[in-house]
């Protein structure tokens, strides 16, 4: 049987209204703005507000997405969603959402890649439409960073944001939607992003929460190095896969970490700086929402034209990393 192409019908993404700037940080901890800006290229992120969970920004980014793709909830076969950050440990938060937008005949799953959470949904999704097994896969990147930071720690509590993306996958005519994949992981580097406690292996105690062990613990440098790496050699894997080359990339998405990171990575790779899409100063790192906030925010304000190329990036917690090549495709659904 002919596999059938799949793509981007409609993206949509949400972020809290409370903005944290690097001035609210010097009230909590030993830190400066100039610092924050220097290091990390972030000037605020968003907080939810108390009574918000991952599952309600998910759902405003689903609802913008489907309208952007004029793709009804009922429509829906399958949502995925990406996140290290869940409501709870069970329902899944993808349930969650289910419930919220009325998505009745869909199947629903949570996801766990961190940072490259949003791009492993999207594989995964595309193959279900490819294989025509579902016709329309909703893939949403949520995270509440600001509920597992520890916001006494400078050394992580700047970096973070919360916010949701979100995308409707569809069938595409041939040559566009997803051209090209890479998928990896490297479960020894696990202890260098992680949230020790609060699981199976060290369920939450007192002692646990008095050591801080159900809080975000990161080696940043390591981090740092492995992301600069990855970024180049997952990017070049996706293009070779889409049988494309460097040059014929119109924009680069990657994962909004920190922008020395990017700005190395692309150096390392030969990308010209102006095609790379940045918005962590105003958003910070939002885990796996980062790639889909990125895209609709572009999406939305026309800086892609049809038939460009998108690069799109990522790396995180595992460790694992993810890049997708995406001819953008809003001419060509095959309804
Ligand atoms: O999605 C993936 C998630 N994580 C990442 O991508 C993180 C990747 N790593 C990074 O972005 C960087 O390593 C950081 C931004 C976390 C740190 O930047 P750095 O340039 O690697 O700084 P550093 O850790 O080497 O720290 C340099 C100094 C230290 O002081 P001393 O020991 O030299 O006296 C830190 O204590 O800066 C100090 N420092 C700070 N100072 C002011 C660390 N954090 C802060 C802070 N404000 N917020």
């Amino acid at each position: 049987m002919r596999k059938k192409n799949a793509g981007i019908w409609g993206t949509g993404s949400y972020l809290p209204e409370k903005v944290v700037t690097n001035r609210d940080l010097e009230q909590i901890t030993d830190t400066s703005d100039e610092w924050i800006v220097e290091r990390t290229g972030i000037r605020e992120r968003r907080a939810a507000a108390d009574h918000q969970a991952t599952s309600d920004l998910a759902t405003q980014a689903a609802l913008r997405a489907l309208e952007a793709a004029g793709v009804s909830p009922e429509q829906l076969d399958l949502i995925i969603v990406a996140t290290v950050t869940p409501d709870m440990f069970f329902p899944s938060t993808a349930c969650l959402v289910q419930k919220n937008i009325g998505a009745v005949n869909s199947a629903a799953f949570d996801l766990s890649a961190a940072c490259s959470g949003f791009l492993y949904g999207m594989t995964i999704g595309s193959q279900f439409i490819r294989n025509g097994v579902f016709q329309k896969v909703l893939v949403i990147g949520a995270e509440c960073f600001s509920r597992i930071i520890d916001w006494d720690d400078r050394g992580t509590n700047a970096l973070f944001g919360d916010g949701a993306g979100a995308v409707v996958l569809g069938e595409v005519s041939e040559g566009y939607g997803i051209l090209g994949l890479d998928l990896g992981a490297d479960g020894r580097d696990g202890a260098l992003l992680s949230v020790p406690a609060g699981g199976s292996r060290e369920p939450a105690t007192a002692e646990t929460i008095e050591q801080r062990r159900h809080f975000l613990q990161m080696n940043g440098k390591e981090v740092f190095k492995f992301a600069v790496k990855i970024i180049g050699e997952s990017v070049n894997r996706a293009v070779e896969d889409a049988g494309l080359d460097l040059s014929d990339i119109s924009w680069l998405l990657p994962h909004q970490a920190n922008v020395r990171i990017i700005q190395a990575a692309a150096k390392r790779l030969g990308f010209p700086e102006e095609k790379v899409l940045v918005n962590i100063d105003r958003v910070g790192n939002t885990s796996a929402a980062s790639i889909p906030i990125l895209l609709d925010e572009n999406a939305r304000n026309g800086r892609f034209e049809d038939g460009d190329r998108l690069a799109m990036v990522g790396f995180g917690a595992g460790s694992t990393w993810a890049a997708a090549v995406h001819r953008w495709c809003p001419n060509h659904r095959v309804q």
